[in-house]
């Protein structure tokens, strides 16, 4: 009978340790070392069978269907896309351009700010108070926009201006400065406070 063939060649052929159940390849002894024939484990078989599988339908994704995310050249560009999508708007940030501002939303919003928070201590009409006069042609720190800007952005903590870095946004400043600029320069205040500051001609 077959089956008692092949039982008896693989008696011929293996040896069991009767203490670990070891199938031990008969006639391979070198000084004492001998060789096992155990059955493979079943997790690495299942863990071989589906690595099979996935190379399987990974083969067929890429070389019959060109799935777009296995193909390098298109993985590529899209990562360059995108790169270069992130650059264009983090340089967008950084070049925030302080220049003056003459459209009428602007000098809105930048007239509700004055009078919501900076009237306080320059007064609604920009004549001054406790913050120095805005209508003359006197200034503390300069007369441009970006020196007005870094006032608001900064402060004069020393002197009681306080740093609007983090209450405003970087538009929100320049919407303010230009109010100050367009709107409250060079008009004819109720109470005016006496000039501070170098004259700008
Ligand atoms: C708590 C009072 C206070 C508030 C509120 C305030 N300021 Fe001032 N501001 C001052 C004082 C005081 C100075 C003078 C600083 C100095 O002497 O260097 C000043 C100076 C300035 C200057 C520079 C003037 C110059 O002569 O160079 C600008 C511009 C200015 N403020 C804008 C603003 C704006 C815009 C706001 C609202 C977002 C505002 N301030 C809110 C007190 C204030």
């Amino acid at each position: 009978m077959d089956n008692e063939k092949k039982h008896l060649q693989k008696d011929e052929e293996y040896e069991i340790d009767t203490m670990t159940n070891d199938r031990l390849i008969k006639g391979h002894d070198y000084d004492g070392i001998r060789e096992l024939d155990n059955d493979l484990p079943s997790w690495w078989k299942w863990l071989f069978y589906i690595s099979i599988a996935f190379a399987v339908i990974y083969s067929i994704r890429l070389f019959v269907f060109k799935a777009p995310d296995l193909i390098q050249a298109d993985e590529y560009q899209a990562e360059m896309t995108s790169f270069k999508a992130s650059n264009a708007a983090s340089k967008d940030e950084k070049t925030f351009e302080v220049t003056l501002l003459s459209d009428n939303a602007s000098l809105a919003a930048g007239s509700e700010t004055w009078h919501k928070i900076c009237a306080a201590c320059h007064l609604a009409d920009g004549g001054g108070l406790v913050g120095p006069n805005m209508t003359d042609n006197y200034w503390i720190h300069g007369n441009t926009v970006q020196d007005l800007y870094n006032v608001v952005t900064n402060g004069v903590i020393s002197k009681g201006m306080l740093s609007y870095k983090d209450q405003l946004s970087d538009k929100a400043r320049l919407d303010v400065v230009s109010y100050i600029l367009v709107k409250l320069h060079g008009t004819k205040p109720a109470n005016p406070k006496a000039p501070q500051g170098k004259e700008y001609k």
